[in-house]
């Protein structure tokens, strides 16, 4: 190639001969591409290669994602967390399919006014399927373009946003948008990586600020580290021969209206020992069988633990069995139920559950 060729050319170039194959760069679809775009924005690629493909059987059209419920929508999107984008999705194919005779628009304007999409989805969307000329700058493009500009700023600023959003624009002008959005995306995620990044392997290292500087890797400027409370929850393994008691998640907040076992959270960092765990477990005894009963220390087993990072809390869950017994006309209806110990995988759970459940359902 001619040293004097624009640099997204190069970049075009280099990305035909090294992209990897996704699943969702075998289709100019707009509907697979935005379920792969909405899957993409907070889940690795690694996990959602493996739930796409799953996904697009089940529900293959916007008309067949606007047609189920939303149960069905969760318990497919189920594994891949951030259940809100799952629930957009579903409102906006819905409205796609009243208000767009089912076609998803090929205009910015109008497909942003949709439930859940955003600029970043709005551009990945509109240029790799329709080929229109809308930047698409997530983290991969705000790091390419810290680079390359050698800009002393952190990916949150906005100033390297709009320095991204002008970047991808004029570069937008030079190749095929579908081919530009997704080059920059692609170096960003296997080459200018976070860590270490492959300068040597790099087609924009000639004109690549950093590099020049040997300082690659100290762009975008780090943010300090988020303080993520740590919370212990107990939570009960209560079996009878109905079934196993279960809850669902608040309408509103972290997780809305997924499953639960029956649980109680310690204080944020609280680190509990054994008799404040006690203290807890007892509260949320009373709390799913009113007064009853009082187990003692020895009543209590745990049976099964996991932990999982939220980006604004940690979770330490564990689960126990009681040796005690209540009379299942005690449970508050409104608050509980029992569901048949085979069919719990049937509920969409928060993955922590599902691990914990996947440790339950072999005691
Ligand atoms: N991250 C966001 N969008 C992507 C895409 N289309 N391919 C790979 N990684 C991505």
């Amino acid at each position: 190639m001619a040293s004097s060729a624009h640099p997204a050319h190069t970049l075009a170039v280099w990305y035909q001969k090294h992209q990897r194959r996704l699943p969702w760069r075998q289709t100019r679809d707009p509907y697979a591409i935005w379920v792969s775009e909405t899957m993409l924005q907070q889940t690795r690629v690694d996990t959602v290669r493996l739930y796409y493909p799953a996904f697009l059987q089940r529900f293959p059209t916007v008309q067949h994602l606007a047609a189920a419920s939303e149960t069905e929508v969760l318990k497919a999107w189920e594994g891949l967390g951030y259940y809100r984008r799952a629930r957009h999705l579903h409102a906006a194919a819905r409205q796609v399919v009243a208000c767009h005779h089912g076609c998803i628009p090929a205009d910015p304007v109008q497909f942003r006014a949709l439930p859940g999409v955003g600029p970043y989805t709005a551009g990945a969307v509109m240029s790799i399927a329709f080929d229109l000329p809308v930047p698409a700058v997530d983290g991969n493009v705000l790091r390419v373009t810290a680079r390359w500009l050698g800009l002393a700023e952190t990916a949150a600023s906005p100033r390297l946003r709009r320095q991204a959003e002008a970047l991808a624009a004029a570069w937008l002008r030079e190749v095929r948008p579908s081919l530009l959005t997704q080059a920059l995306m692609e170096l960003g995620a296997t080459v200018c990586t976070p860590r270490q990044p492959r300068c040597s392997e790099c087609p924009l290292r000639p004109g690549c600020q950093a590099a020049a500087a040997g300082r690659a890797e100290a762009f975008p400027l780090p943010v300090a580290p988020r303080v993520r409370p740590h919370v212990w929850v107990g939570a009960l393994w209560i079996e009878t021969p109905l079934g196993v008691v279960v809850q669902r998640r608040p309408e509103r907040g972290l997780l809305a209206r997924l499953w639960q076992l029956p649980n109680i959270e310690g204080e944020p960092d609280e680190v509990p020992d054994a008799r404040r765990r006690f203290d807890l477990l007892q509260t949320l005894w009373q709390q799913v069988w009113g007064a009853g009963c009082v187990p003692q220390p020895a009543d209590w087993d745990c049976c099964a633990a996991d932990r999982h990072e939220f980006t604004h809390r940690t979770w330490t869950v564990e689960v126990y069995r009681c040796s005690r017994q209540e009379s299942l006309a005690c449970l508050d209806p409104d608050k509980y139920e029992v569901y048949p110990r085979d069919c719990l995988t049937e509920l969409t759970w928060p993955r922590v559950y599902q691990r914990l459940l996947a440790q339950l359902l072999r005691l």
